[in-house]
This record gives structure tokens, sequence and C-alpha cells, in this order.
């Protein structure tokens, strides 16, 4: 159940402009750079349109192929599988995905998760928010019985995969302790990505020198999730895993709308996160997207306000503007998601992750003074998570800090962000702020959903097919086809 106080919003109003009383260059460029209401308003039935579009879509039984790929599984995905699991417990998803999950945990110390785009970012977002920075060097009774987490087989880097490899050797001499194993799970949905596939190879390699060739043990210490059909179905089935014991991705879910999937589930649920909670976060933020009226739902605000920026104001930069460390990674997986979703028919928004305020002593200069071709998201977590760090009273005061001694620094953090955009509102640069009440399993669960969903209607609104993703496909086929050529030679 959703606690209100746990809810979502996008605080637009900083961007709106202003009602003009007198004529002055100030408001001059208010009225050219921030969003007119009337515009806004001009805009709001098309949008609800666009949402009843959406929702519609989502039901297709047979999809006309000129509306193809229709990849919408991924909305309704989080309540069904809560009433599945509540139905059929063991037979469920979700309980396939806990079975195998506790089996991890009770059998290794550490984790490889396998996957690339669409199958890492979102899981990486969830790791980096919910786990602590400093998950892997925590002793393991610290670590409430979870692995420690490593991603690979997103790269064709062969030091990094190299690396991973020396440091298990290293680390893991007896396979006998489960304090010295190590498992994987090898994510993908087409099951031909090539580094992915590359990776995996190399590792039932590495796994079966330190296992034994045949050992049952190798079987038990893989996880795989993909598609119905492919390449890595093929090798499991022929690996003889149980059919129970290779997840599935639903074919009408897309690979970057395909966190709510065994692809995250699985490891959130390794990782000792809350499955539940972040599903019925989505859930609820798919409720709210359906039937909440323009003026409260967070996705038709968001989706409108920056289509409104990029196509009528010329501000095709899209910053997400992050403060919280732990969020960096929620902002890359943004980047694909957007970029992937709408970077289409020489259109598409391009998306800038920031972290604040590290960033403001890289890219601030150039978000104060550069071209004016940005709009700004703030992402701000109301409530940090942990006891606050305060800068106390010392004896030594020569950092003059004793003045802000009873200051913490969320204090600091507060203090940059409303100074930071009072200097960007002063010069007429736009910002809206996505508050985050605090950052949890329910959180990370709405704000996903909310940017999933509010991805394909900026998609249905720009006249552009928000899924599939064309244009990837070319590199991978002159790549195989380089490939193909040297090896023949
Ligand atoms: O969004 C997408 O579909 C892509 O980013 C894919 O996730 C990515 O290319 C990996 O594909 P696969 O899961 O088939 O290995």
């Amino acid at each position: 159940m959703q606690l209100p106080d746990e809810a979502i919003s996008y605080d637009y109003r900083n961007l709106l402009a202003p009602a003009i009383e007198d004529w002055t260059p100030a408001a001059e460029m208010h009225q050219q750079h921030f969003l007119s209401p009337g515009k806004l308003r001009d805009l709001t039935q098309r949008v609800l349109q666009v949402r009843s579009q959406v929702a519609t879509e989502r039901e297709l039984r047979q999809v006309p192929l000129e509306m193809q790929p229709l990849d919408s599984g991924f909305i309704d995905l989080p309540q069904n599988l809560l009433d599945q699991s509540r139905k059929s417990p063991d037979a469920s998803t979700l309980g396939q995905v806990m079975r195998i999950a506790q089996r991890m945990r009770e059998s290794v110390d550490r984790f490889v998760i396998l996957g690339i785009g669409g199958s890492y970012m979102g899981t990486r977002a969830l790791f980096d928010a919910l786990r602590s920075t400093y998950h892997n060097e925590l002793p393991a009774k610290d670590r409430s019985g979870t692995p420690r987490i490593y991603f690979e087989g997103n790269n064709a880097d062969s030091d990094s995969l190299h690396e991973l490899f020396e440091m298990l050797s290293i680390t893991c001499v007896d396979p006998d302790k489960r304090d010295e194993r190590w498992g994987v799970t090898v994510i993908s949905k087409s099951g031909g990505t090539l580094e992915t596939a590359v990776a995996y190879r190399a590792i039932r390699r590495e796994m079966a020198e330190y296992y034994g060739l045949h050992s049952p043990m190798t079987k038990k210490l893989i996880a795989p999730i993909t598609g119905a059909t492919g390449k890595l179905r093929n090798l499991c089935k022929a690996d003889g895993f149980a059919e129970e014991d290779v997840l599935t991705i639903p074919d009408d879910v897309g690979g970057r709308f395909s966190i709510f999937t065994p692809v995250g589930l699985l490891p959130a649920a390794v990782m000792g996160l809350d499955v539940r909670a972040l599903l019925l976060g989505a859930a609820a933020m798919t409720k709210r997207f359906l039937e909440e009226r323009f003026e409260t739902n967070p996705v038709l605000q968001y989706a409108t306000v920056n289509y409104l920026m990029n196509t009528q104001y010329q501000k095709p930069i899209r910053v997400m503007s992050i403060w919280s460390k732990k969020l960096e990674a929620l902002g890359l997986w943004y980047d694909q998601l957007l970029a992937e979703s709408l970077g289409k028919q020489g259109q598409g928004p391009t998306p800038i992750t920031a972290v604040q305020t590290r960033d403001l002593h890289s890219r601030g200069q150039q978000h104060q003074e550069g071209a004016r071709d940005k709009v700004i998201n703030n992402l701000v977590v109301k409530a940090v998570s942990q006891p606050p760090i305060m800068v106390g009273m010392a004896d030594r005061n020569e950092d003059d800090l004793n003045q802000y001694n009873r200051k913490g620094l969320p204090d600091v953090m507060q203090a940059a962000l409303q100074g930071t955009s009072k200097a960007y509102a002063d010069v007429s640069r736009p910002t809206a702020d996505i508050v985050m009440p605090t950052i949890s399993e329910h959180t990370m669960g709405q704000l996903m959903q909310m940017l999933m969903l509010a991805t394909v209607v900026e998609g249905r609104l720009m006249g552009v097919n928000p899924y599939g993703q064309p244009g990837v496909e070319m590199y991978k086929k002159n790549m195989q086809a380089l490939l193909k050529t040297s090896a023949a030679q």
C-alpha cells in the first residue's frame, strides 16, 4: 500500500513564465525561455488523449504492423506480478525469482551480473541507490547475508573482465566454503548480444576450472535470464538447465523497460532488496498515471513540460540534475531510456546526467552562462536515509566553519540547491523539480515507472515509436560482419 507521504511529485512552478506587468528586458527573457501557462493549457487536452491511447494500446491482442514494436507490457506488469504471487505464491514469477535468489544468497559470497543496456543499467541504479556505497567492502555479517555484487558483460573491455577473474582467483580458493564461492546471472533478452555472450562464455570457462568441469555446482550457481527463444535459451537447454531455473523476460517488455521483470527483480532479491515494495511503488505510479487528473499526475506533467521545452522553446538538452550521489546510476539509466526511445527520425532530446553538488564544479559554469539550449530537471531527495553528518564545533577555526556548527551536510545540500535554482532563475534559465521524499524501494519503484511512462507519452506526443531501437542494430550487424570476415582470414 502506498503511503501518501511517500508519493513522488513533479514541481514545475519555477519553470512557468510569470504574467507580464511591465515590459523589461528581464520580462522579455522570461517570456522567451520560460513555459507559457497558456501553451501548457492548450496541450493538456491532447496529452489526456495520448494517455487514453497508451491505455488502449496496452490492451491490444493483435498489434497492427504499423504499430510494431509495441512493448507496452511493462505498464501493468508490476501489479500483475503482485496479483499472481498472491494467488499462487509458489508457481508465480515472483516465487521463482525469490527461490533462485535465496539459493544464490545461501551459496555464494560474490555475485556477478552480466548484461548490457536495458539488461544492466536499471539494476545498477537499484544497487547504487539502495545498498551501501561500500557494500562490497563490508564484512559478510554487515551485508545481512547478501553477496558482494559485480557488474560485467556490459562492455568489450578485456582488461576489466580480466581484473574480475584475477580478483576472484585471489579471493576464492576453496570452493567448498560459501565465503569463497561466486555465482553469476547472465541477462540478455535477445540472447545474442555479443558483449554479454562473450563474457558468459569466459565465465563458464572460469567456473569449470574452479568448480570442476562437470560439477553440478555450476548449474546451481548460474541464473540465466533471457527471452522465450534465442541463442542463450538454446545454450541453457543444451547445458541441461531445468526449465524452472531459467527466468523468462516477457516478449512484450522491451530491454530498457524491463527493470520490473526478472532482469531487475532477481538481482534486487539477491542484493536483499524489498522486491515487493519496488513493485508496489511502480504499480502505484501506473495507477496514478491512468487515473489522476493532469494537475496531480507527475507522469503527464513531466512528459508535457519537457516535450514543450524541447519542441517550442529550443531546449533540446535535457539535464537531469541529481542532488544525491546515490542516484547517479539512475540518471544514466534515464539517459539510456530517453536516448534509445526518442532518438529517432532526426528528433529527440539529448539527455545529460549531472550529479550535484559535484558537477557544479564542472558543468555549473555552462549551465549558468552557456548556450540556452537546456532544461534542467532537478531530482531532489527530501530526507536523507542516515543520521546527518554535522559541521560541529572545533578548537581550530582557521577554516571558519564554527559559524555553521549546528548545520549539517543536508543543510549544505539544500542551500546549494536553492542557491543554484535562484541563480538560474535570475538569468532566465528554466528548472523544475522531481521531488522524492526519500530513497527507498518504494520510491525507486515509483520513480522508474514514472520516467518509463513519461517517455512513452512523450514519444507519442512527438509522433515517434518509443519502443524498439532500430539504430542500435546497425552497429551490431557491422560488428558481427567484421568479426566474421576477420575470423575467416
Ligand atoms: O533497451 C534495449 O532493448 C537495449 O538497450 C537492450 O537492453 C540491450 O541492447 C541489450 O540487449 P539484450 O538484453 O538482448 O542483450
